[in-house]
C-alpha cells in the first residue's frame, strides 16, 4: 500500500484562513484506505480551537539545529474521522492568533516547517512514499529532501509532489537571508533554483525539485506558464511542463450540503430547493436588517476582499446593483481596508439593501450561500474557487469571470443556454461584469423557468473530490 504524507500550514477544521485549508482538510478523506494509507502534517498552532488542542497526543519532542540555535520540535498526534493528522509544536513559531504573522517572520516559521516535517518522520513510524506539498509553506520540503536528508537511507526514495494553490504567494525574501535562515547549500542560490531575480523564493524551491508539479484547474494551469499570470515564474513552469498538471478541486459535499446543513434552519434539495431558498432568503434578510422581500434577487459575495477577487470591478457597480431596490447584495468579507471600508459607506446609506460584514464567520457563510439567488465573484485571476462551488452545490448561480477555475467550472447561459449554471464574462472590466449582471437580472425578473433549469443544472453538478482523487493517485502512482 502507498504511503502519502500530506504537508501544508492549513486545513479544516483545525486551521483556515481560505480555500487550501478546504482542499487539504477533504482530499485525503477522498482516497480508498485500502488502497493508500494518508495522512496529513500540519503546524500545531495554539490558534487551534482547544476542542481538537486538548485531545492531541505528544508521540516525542526533541531539539534541532535551524536558523543559529537549537529548536524546540514537538509532534503531536490526532486521529480524526479516521485519519491521522501530525503537529509539528513549537510555540515560538506558531503561537498567536493566527497562523500567518509579519512576512517575514512568516518566511522563518515556514522554512522551519519544512525542514521539521521531513526531521519528524524517522520520529513517527511513518515512512511516506511521497509528500504532497502545498504552497510556499511548504516549498523547501522538496530542496531539503535532495540535500540535506538525501544521504539519510530513510529519505532516499522518498518522492514529492508540490501543488500551486496561488502563484502569487511565493514566500520571497533577501537571498542571503534565506540561505541563512534554511542553513541550505550556497550553491542553490547565486542564481540558483532558489532565487527568482536576486530574491530568495521558496515556492521556486518547490518547483525545481518535486517530482511532479500540479496547481488546481487546468486553465490555471495553462495560464501561468504565460508573462501575464505567470508571477515571475512562467518559464521556469514552461520548462517542466512534462511534469505539470492541473487537476481541478472539489469540495466536501457532507459539510457543503444544503439537505444536511446545520447552518440551516430548513434543509434543502433540488427538489425543494424553491422552499428551501425562500426561507434561508427571508431568514437572512431579517438576521441583516434587510428588507423582507421575496421578490427581491439576492446577490451575495463571500471572499477575501482584496484585487485578486475582482473587488475593483465590484465597486463601481454597487450604487447601480443596489439603485432600483429590484437587488439587495450580501458581502461577507475581510481584507484590505480601502474595500472593506468602501462597502461598509455604501452599506450604511442603503441598509435594507445592501449589508456587510468584515469578518469571518464560516455558519454565516453557509446561510448566505443557501439564501442568495446569484454569487458574484469576477475574479482578475483564479486559480479554481471553491466559493463558486459552493454556491452552485446551493442552487445561487454564480456571475464570474472566464478566467481559471472560474472558467472551468461555471457553464455561460450565452453560451451554453439551458444547459447552463451562471453567468461568464471574458474581459476584466466593470463593463465585463456589468454586462454578466444585466444577464441575469434579465433572466431572473423575466424568465423565470429558464432560471429555475440553471439553478438545477447548478445544484445537481458534481464536485464532490472522487474524479479528482482519482487523478492525484495515478500521480502517486507514476
Ligand atoms: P481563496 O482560497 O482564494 O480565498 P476559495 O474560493 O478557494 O478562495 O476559498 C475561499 C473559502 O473561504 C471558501 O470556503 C469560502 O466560503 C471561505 N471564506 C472566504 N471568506 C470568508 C469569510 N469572511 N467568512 C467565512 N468563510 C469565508
Ligand atoms: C487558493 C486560490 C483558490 C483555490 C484555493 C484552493 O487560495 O486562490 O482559487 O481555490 O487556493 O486550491
Amino acid at each position: 500500500m502507498k504511503k502519502i504524507l500530506f504537508a501544508a500550514a492549513e486545513a479544516v477544521p483545525f486551521i483556515k484562513t481560505g480555500g487550501l485549508a478546504d482542499v487539504v482538510g477533504s482530499l485525503p478523506f477522498a482516497f480508498d484506505p485500502e488502497e493508500r494509507d494518508v495522512r496529513v502534517m500540519l503546524p500545531a498552532y495554539t490558534a487551534i480551537p482547544d476542542e481538537y488542542r486538548k485531545n492531541m497526543r505528544d508521540i516525542t519532542h526533541f531539539e534541532v539545529g535551524f536558523n543559529g540555535r537549537q529548536r524546540y520540535l514537538g509532534i503531536k498526534e490526532l486521529l480524526y474521522k479516521g485519519l491521522r493528522f501530525y503537529f509539528i509544536d513549537n510555540e515560538e513559531y506558531f503561537g498567536g492568533p493566527s497562523p500567518y504573522t509579519d512576512y517575514m517572520y512568516d518566511i522563518e516559521k515556514f522554512a522551519f516547517f519544512s525542514f521539521a516535517a521531513l526531521a519528524a518522520l524517522p520520529h513517527i513510524d511513518f515512512q511516506p512514499d511521497l509528500i504532497h506539498c502545498h504552497d510556499w509553506h511548504t516549498g523547501l520540503i522538496p530542496p531539503y529532501l535532495a540535500t540535506q536528508f538525501r544521504y539519510d537511507p530513510f529519505f532516499a526514495n522518498m518522492r514529492t509532489v508540490f501543488t500551486i494553490h496561488n502563484l502569487k504567494f511565493q514566500g520571497l525574501c533577501d537571498r542571503d537571508t534565506l540561505r541563512n535562515i534554511s542553513g541550505l547549500p550556497w550553491e542553490l542560490f547565486a542564481q540558483g533554483p532558489l532565487c527568482s531575480d536576486s530574491s530568495g523564493n521558496m515556492m521556486r524551491g518547490g518547483l525545481e525539485y518535486a517530482n511532479f508539479i500540479t496547481t488546481v484547474s487546468e486553465s490555471y494551469a495553462r495560464e501561468i506558464t504565460t508573462p501575464e499570470y505567470g508571477e515571475g515564474l512562467d518559464a521556469v513552469l514552461q520548462q517542466k511542463q512534462d511534469r505539470f498538471y492541473g487537476i481541478v478541486n472539489g469540495i466536501d459535499t457532507e459539510v457543503f450540503n444544503p439537505a444536511t446543513d446545520p447552518a440551516l434552519k430548513r434543509h434543502y434539495d433540488v427538489s425543494r430547493v424553491k422552499a428551501g431558498k425562500a426561507a434561508a432568503k427571508a431568514a437572512l434578510q431579517k438576521e441583516l436588517g434587510l428588507d423582507v422581500n421575496p421578490d427581491v434577487m439576492l446577490l451575495g459575495i463571500v471572499s477575501r476582499l482584496t484585487d485578486q477577487k475582482g473587488m475593483d470591478l465590484v465597486m463601481p457597480l454597487l450604487e447601480k446593483l443596489t439603485r432600483s431596490g429590484r437587488c439587495q447584495l450580501v458581502v461577507l468579507g475581510t481584507g484590505e481596508a480601502h474595500y472593506e471600508n468602501g462597502f461598509r459607506q455604501m452599506a450604511a446609506s442603503r441598509p435594507q439593501r445592501m449589508a456587510v460584514c468584515t469578518l469571518y464567520d464560516e455558519a454565516l457563510s453557509h446561510r448566505i450561500y443557501a439564501a442568495s439567488d446569484a454569487f458574484l465573484m469576477p475574479s482578475r485571476f483564479e486559480p479554481c474557487g471553491l466559493s463558486q462551488l459552493i454556491a452552485l452545490r446551493y442552487g445561487a448561480l454564480p456571475i464570474v469571470r472566464a478566467t481559471g477555475g472560474l472558467k472551468d467550472t461555471v457553464r455561460s447561459l450565452d453560451k451554453a443556454g439551458k444547459q447552463a449554471t451562471g453567468f461568464v464574462f471574458e474581459d476584466y472590466d466593470v463593463g465585463g461584469l456589468n454586462w454578466a449582471f444585466e444577464l441575469a437580472e434579465k433572466t431572473f425578473f423575466e424568465d423565470r423557468p429558464l432560471w429555475d433549469a440553471l439553478r438545477r443544472n447548478a445544484m445537481r453538478e458534481d464536485f464532490s473530490w472522487k474524479r479528482s482523487a482519482e487523478e492525484y493517485g495515478k500521480l502517486y502512482d507514476l
